[in-house]
């Protein structure tokens, strides 16, 4: 299963696509399973249909705990590092965290629980929430996490769409200088919510929070009164074990469901290859459990690793822009997986909070999210990496489960900004605009997959039809990413970012369209158009022309109010960065919004527009080039 040199690699590689099914029954063997599959694969892309190990039983908490229990029990599973870095930081041993997450599944059950039901997870950086994500999985009910930086609408809506009956929150969360009210937000969550039963508080910031009797319940209260016995529950491999929400270039947010079996076989070799895990290792994922990356590779992929996974809980600029070193150096981390927009930010403060820090421990580096500028990739390699760490640009998406194309840490051979080869089992193809495959190296085009793998999404919640029409339609028989590529002459992949409408601000996916239904339900504004433009830092950011029914009177004010809206709508991550008050937007003559102008003029790229005679008014676009930000 463990890959270790190039050459495994190009035989493991062949294999998976000459004998899918050998090779991934070979792998998901290394697993602990109840009851054995009696099918590998089925499936069927027109219908969006993809089933692996059908017939197998299992539970993810077995091979993530139970399973090491006898050889590793009293290592680390995982380190927490609060958001103060004058508080005592915890570690949990695979003993304690195998208890806690017992206890908390007897807690979830003995509120009404049971398996198929859906849990809402809203949860800061704390050992709860992998230890709710974990009891959730145990008694085979399906978790949706939702990221702390979301609004009480978006987390109505997803309760909604999925119908959950407990929630678990805090009372508040730490983030850098600021106390974030957590219950308080998930109180007028409630408000527009039917279907939620319970919901379980865990205490971090102490913020009084309003209990309501016969609803609410303090976690630690609960867990004092339950057993630390808890039997898994026996899971279908295809039965679902969470739903995570994730933007689509149309309507709200879907639900991205990930199933038992297959999930936890693509999250575990993934892992191990991809970063070479040693046993002891010390792994440091800074991204946070809200986001798919968390779930795969800070809790699935690490626990059923058998590593041990920290959890950081603050940001990596308070009390100041060395944390993430601070981390490094006092854990004595090996692994350390991150963003580009995190390295951006913090490649701006200077080498100075970098120095004197002692980095010699680390040995593999990683980056996800969005694509790695060259600086950054440098940047990353030589001033924390001592450029003898090898570094994984590692392409990937919430739909496909785990890491897709990414380097082996140490086996493949970089470029910097390639994600380079495909792993075992995943099938690239290039395809053009009418979706013929283009073959051959040195080419570039729309990037789908031909062939499935054991992390694909299988669909969408309560809405297969989306699923379908949303990835396999587009291009039928392949799974279309939404991503643009190009294939060098080595037949290298470099991913150059979505050709969908949607943007990726500072790592944080986000729907062009979702913003725009937010800006439009502000008191005053007509319409707007939404595009993304090239940021120093965040990658994309948010630039958004807008039609207001006069013109506002400040200006400046009318810009913060808008953003008030958003934040409250979506969430902060949504905020404009940039608002351009416009009197009309370039239009088609059958109504459609030309976003390749607006786009080009928010780069400041104003000389050549393409064609524009299609417009249905040509003169707007003068005045929008005029208004220009
Ligand atoms: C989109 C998926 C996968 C975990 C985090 C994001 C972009 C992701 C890379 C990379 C270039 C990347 C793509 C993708 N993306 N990793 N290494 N190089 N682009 O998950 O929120 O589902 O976003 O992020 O555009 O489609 P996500």
């Amino acid at each position: 299963m463990r890959i270790k040199t190039f050459e495994a690699y190009q035989i493991a590689y062949r294999q998976s696509v000459e004998d899918p099914e050998g090779f991934w029954a070979e792998v998901a063997q290394q697993f602990q399973w109840r009851k054995p599959w009696k099918k590998v694969l089925s499936w069927n892309f027109n219908e969006a249909n993809v089933k692996w190990f059908e017939g197998g039983v299992l539970n993810i908490t077995e091979n993530a705990l139970d399973r090491h229990l006898a050889q590793i029990g009293n290592q680390p599973a995982i380190i927490w590092e609060p958001n103060d870095p004058e508080d005592k930081a915890v570690s949990i041993s695979y003993n304690v965290l195998h208890d806690r997450v017992c206890r908390f599944a007897n807690v979830l059950k003995k509120h009404g629980v049971k398996k198929g039901d859906r849990v809402c997870i809203y949860l800061p950086m704390v050992p709860e929430l992998t230890v709710a994500v974990l009891a959730c999985a145990r008694i085979g009910a399906i978790h949706s996490v939702v990221f702390g930086g979301f609004s009480a609408k978006s987390i109505a809506d997803r309760i909604n769409d999925a119908e959950c009956n407990m929630v678990i929150t805090s009372d508040g969360a730490y983030r850098g200088s600021k106390v974030i009210p957590m219950k308080e937000t998930v109180d007028a969550a409630l408000d527009q919510c039917r279907s939620v039963k319970h919901v379980i508080v865990m205490t971090r910031t102490r913020t009084p929070v309003s209990m309501l009797k016969g609803r609410d319940l303090w976690w630690e209260e609960e867990v004092k009164h339950v057993d630390s016995v808890c039997a898994a529950e026996p899971m279908d491999a295809e039965d679902p074990l969470f739903i995570l929400y994730t933007s689509g270039s149309t309507g709200k947010p879907k639900g991205v469901v990930h199933t038992c079996g297959g999930y936890m076989v693509y999250a575990a070799y993934t892992f191990a290859n991809v970063f070479q895990y040693e046993p002891e290792e010390v792994y440091f994922c800074t991204a946070d459990i809200g986001w798919i990356t968390g779930h795969s590779y800070i809790v699935y992929g690490p626990l059923c690793t058998g590593a041990t996974s920290l959890i950081f809980e603050g940001v990596p600029t308070y009390p100041d822009a060395s944390r993430l070193w601070q981390i490094v150096e006092k854990h004595q981390v090996n692994i350390l997986y991150t963003a580009p927009t995190a390295i951006r930010s913090l490649m701006s403060f200077g080498l100075d909070y970098v120095k004197g820090h002692d980095l010699s421990s680390l040995k593999k580096l990683g980056s996800v999210g969005e694509p790695i500028n060259e600086e950054a990739w440098h940047w990353f390699k030589t001033n924390i990496g001592s450029d003898n760490c090898p570094l994984a640009d590692t392409w990937w998406q919430t739909e496909t489960g785990g890491i897709m194309i990414s380097p082996l840490a140490g086996i493949t051979h970089e470029k910097p900004t390639f994600a380079t080869l495909p792993l075992p089992g995943i099938q690239p193809v290039i395809v053009d605009e009418n979706g013929k495959e283009i073959e051959g190296n040195g080419v570039s085009g729309n990037l789908c997959m031909k062939f499935p793998w054991p992390g694909i999404i299988r669909t969408t919640y309560g809405d297969h039809e989306r699923c379908k029409q949303t990835y396999f339609s587009t291009y039928p028989g392949m799974y279309f990413t939404g991503d643009g590529c190009l294939r060098d002459e080595d037949g290298y992949y470099r991913i150059t970012g979505r050709v969908d409408d949607v943007l990726n601000v500072s790592g944080h996916r986000i729907g062009t369209a979702e913003v725009e239904n937010a800006i439009n339900m502000h008191l005053g504004v007509v319409e707007s158009a939404v595009v993304g433009y090239t940021h120093d830092i965040k990658g994309q950011g948010i630039y958004a022309y807008v039609i207001a029914e006069s013109e506002p009177e400040d200006a400046e004010m009318f810009r913060k109010d808008i953003a008030a809206t958003v934040s409250r709508i979506i969430g902060p991550i949504a905020k404009p960065d940039k608002v351009q008050f416009v009197t009309g937007l370039p239009k088609t003559r059958s109504g459609k919004i030309m976003r390749r102008i607006l786009r080009k003029i928010s780069e400041g790229d104003m000389g050549n527009l393409g064609d524009i005679s299609t417009l249905l008014d040509p003169a707007v676009v003068e005045d929008i080039k005029r208004g220009a930000l």
